[in-house]
């Protein structure tokens, strides 16, 4: 339709945008009304309100070390040194979850650039023995939990699993989860929804266009959820369901516990509205967030944000003072949340991330620049603990929890395919050990429990051990969410055992595959 006369031609000038129509007519009848249809429920007012307000914050980024203050002990659970608690908080969740009062919440609308695949990420095979995706491997974890906790409570129970996409992956991962039957999880138990997107902008606020007849959009950020759980009616889905308490959690990370029955019950102890799960940051010059007080309230600090004389800050014990490190990992209860959707949301500032943005220039040339040019706006899920009344704190090993994939795989990359496989088979290795079976190598010996050498980067990919170098390798062990959600149960299947790696464990028992063979 034209321009016009839909009115289209008015707005964009009101907000000016004209520019975005300055090909129109060089457009075939299908790319302009693919172009009209981008544009037509867009709010343009909104969008260069949101620029401005983006770059009044951005432009007052400044270090935060004066108003800082770490999480203090008392809001503080933490697996390795409340041990004698975490009995009691598994029980907790497990009760609760056997309750039905509990639903994950995957936030899987990224763009996945850095590992630069085009189809969604949790799609994505790291090349585990089993070759399961990481969708697969969370939605077998849902099913085990579900069953623990039925099996202990004796109650038939249902663990919603909302699944936030955006625009671009939405139908290739419903269409993925249909293929494979939902991977034995009830298809109305998994609930769809898609997050909201923001175009790209030059430095003066213009809308960048990708090509004469095309926008360039991107998802706006994991915080986008706020919005989209109001536009989409997901409150409501939750409120009917009886849901009372959310764990949120990333598609990216391989070794995420979904929903953990121990974090869920600690913070349902604690009462908490609004939970954070943390790993320890040991590196000063790690560049990762770190969860703290600013000025009282809780929030999420980041690296560039603090200087280094406070990044290297220690307490008394010796750990570093901002130690804990944000995972995007974390717990709502139902009443926060409903909260934050209604009230707060609004409030909830853009970020500014400035990028490369391929686009078409005013003469019509197709440009792709080598240095930024133009702005994304993204909100992030952790900018909402200002607004919790109750805020705790939940600090789990890195080694067991935490092994995001980021980037594909080359030589010095960190969170790739390979050191996700890694993490997750080294962490079921020592489930293994730790249900007293044992691993031997081609000479019949023991393999030692502790790597002599663990020079993560140098594994290679062919087998088990690099004797040649003295590199140990991780052992090919993988036990299937399906018998073990958290290394529990695997006693009868390997105490007093011993195997030659790979050693597989699935419902249909144990496997050890033979080098080279089967
Ligand atoms: P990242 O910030 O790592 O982004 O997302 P990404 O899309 O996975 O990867 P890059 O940066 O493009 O390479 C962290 C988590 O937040 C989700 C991602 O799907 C991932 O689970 N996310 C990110 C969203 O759900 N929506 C967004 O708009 C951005």
């Amino acid at each position: 339709m034209d321009p016009n006369a839909s009115g289209l031609a008015k707005r964009l000038a009101e907000a000016g945008q004209s520019h975005l129509l300055q090909f129109w007519k060089e457009l075939s009848p299908e790319q302009q009304s693919d172009l009209t249809l981008d544009m037509q429920g867009m709010d343009f007012q909104e969008i260069n309100g949101f620029f401005e307000k983006a770059g009044e914050t951005s432009s007052g980024v400044s270090k935060q070390d004066a108003r800082m203050e770490p999480v203090p002990r008392d809001v503080l659970g933490s697996v390795t040194r409340d041990r004698d608690s975490l009995k009691d908080w598994e029980e907790a969740g497990l009760h609760c979850i056997s309750h039905s009062k509990v639903a994950a919440l995957l936030l899987a609308g990224g763009q996945g650039t850095r590992l630069g695949v085009s189809y969604p990420k949790g799609m994505y095979d790291v090349g585990l023995p089993s070759h399961k995706t990481l969708f697969q491997i969370q939605a077998e974890r849902i099913l085990k939990l579900q069953q623990l906790a039925e099996q202990k409570h004796k109650i038939k129970c249902c663990l919603p699993w909302y699944i936030m996409t955006s625009g671009r992956t939405m139908e290739s991962t419903k269409d993925y989860f249909s293929r494979h039957n939902y991977f034995g999880l009830d298809k109305n138990n998994i609930i769809f929804f898609q997050q909201g997107m923001l175009p790209a902008m030059d430095y003066k606020g213009k809308i960048i266009l990708e090509n004469k007849g095309k926008l360039c959009m991107a998802p706006d950020g994991n915080g986008g959820l706020y919005r989209a759980l109001g536009t989409q009616g997901i409150m409501e889905d939750m409120e009917r369901r009886g849901v009372e308490f959310i764990h949120v959690y990333c598609v990216d990370n391989i070794l995420v516990k979904v929903a953990d029955p121990s974090f869920v019950g600690f913070c349902v102890k604690k009462g908490a509205d609004c939970g954070a799960k943390v790993v320890e940051k040991t590196n000063p010059t790690e560049a990762v967030g770190v969860v703290c007080k600013v000025d009282g309230l809780y929030r999420v600090v980041e690296y560039s944000e603090i200087t280094l004389a406070t990044a290297e800050k220690r307490s008394a014990d010796g750990r570093l003072m901002f130690n804990a490190a944000n995972v995007a990992n974390h717990f709502f209860s139902f009443s926060f949340l409903r909260d934050v959707v209604r009230k707060y949301e609004p409030e909830l500032q853009h970020h500014v991330a400035q990028k490369k943005i391929p686009h078409v220039n005013p003469e019509g040339q197709q440009i792709t620049p080598d240095k930024p040019n133009g702005i994304k706006m993204e909100k992030f899920v952790f900018d909402i603990f200002q607004f919790a009344k109750t805020f705790v704190v939940y600090e789990v090993l890195r080694e067991d929890e935490f092994a995001p994939l980021k980037n594909a795989d080359s030589q010095d990359a960190k969170d790739t395919p390979t050191t996700a496989r890694h993490a997750l088979m080294s962490l079921h290795h020592r489930w293994v050990l730790n249900a007293g079976g044992h691993f031997i190598d081609e000479n019949g010996r023991h393999v030692p429990a502790i790597p002599r050498d663990g020079a993560a980067g140098r594994f290679t990919d062919d087998g088990n051990r690099n004797l040649k170098d003295g590199t140990d390798l991780p052992i090919k062990c993988e036990i299937s969410p399906l018998v073990s959600y958290g290394g529990e149960g695997l006693e009868e299947l390997v105490k007093g055992r011993e195997f030659h790696p790979t050693l597989t464990i699935d419902g249909n028992g144990v496997h050890e595959l033979v080098k080279n063979g089967v």
